[in-house]
């Protein structure tokens, strides 16, 4: 599918409202704690839009469809993404990573190294869940599973490696896992 993209600061109000209301929807389900209320949303939204950061929308015919975020970190050397939603009805038609191709090429344009991300595992959707990952963190990202649809695999599907699991970020047995890709080497 292809789709327009564009800055989202240069958005409409009214598409800015449905930033925030795809954020609300997109999480709803795998990380209900994320962005419960529209008002978190909105903050969300508004603070993606400070000029140092970058945020980018998926336009289909003018409609709002998805949209990402990122900022700068190690002096500009990451740029860590957050966050990343796609409108649940337009969910596996390509948004997602045309989404995240666009912001490589924008980092890449920053002469940045690396993106990083960390995508949640609040409701048991990976092997990484409701496990007690001390000491044996290497283990379970070498046998890491998805077992409901969790995004990892999305962004495995994209080029990103796990290269980390911050156990218990979300309360015991929710943990975070870290990827990252170089946008370095796909230049
Ligand atoms: C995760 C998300 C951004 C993916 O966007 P999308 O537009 O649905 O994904 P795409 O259609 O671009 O998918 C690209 C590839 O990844 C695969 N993929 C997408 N979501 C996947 C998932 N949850 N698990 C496994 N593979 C997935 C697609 O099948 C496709 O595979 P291909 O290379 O064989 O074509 C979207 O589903 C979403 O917004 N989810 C809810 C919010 C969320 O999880 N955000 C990320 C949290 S960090």
């Amino acid at each position: 599918m292809a789709v327009d993209i564009r800055a989202l600061a240069d958005l409409e109000p009214q598409e800015l409202e449905r930033a925030a209301h795809i954020l609300v929807q997109a999480f709803a389900e795998m990380a209900p704690a994320a962005w419960p209320t529209m008002a978190e949303a909105r903050q969300e939204v508004k603070e993606c839009m400070d000029s140092q950061y970058l945020a980018l929308a998926a336009m289909d015919d003018s409609e709002l469809v998805g949209w990402i975020g990122a900022r700068p970190q190690y002096d500009g050397h990451v740029w860590e993404l957050h966050p990343l939603a796609v409108a649940v009805d337009h969910q596996r038609r390509g948004i997602g990573r045309a989404l995240v191709q666009a912001l490589e090429a924008e980092v890449r344009l920053r002469d940045a190294d690396t993106i990083i991300l960390g995508t949640d595992d609040e409701a048991g959707w990976t092997s990484a869940a409701n496990t007690n990952l001390y000491g044996c963190v290497w283990q379970h990202i070498r046998e890491l599973r998805n077992l409901k649809n969790h995004p990892f695999a999305f962004y495995q599907r994209l080029g990103f490696e796990v290269v980390g699991l911050l156990p218990d970020a979300n309360g015991p047995g929710k943990p975070d896992i870290m990827m990252a890709k170089s946008v370095k080497n796909t230049r």
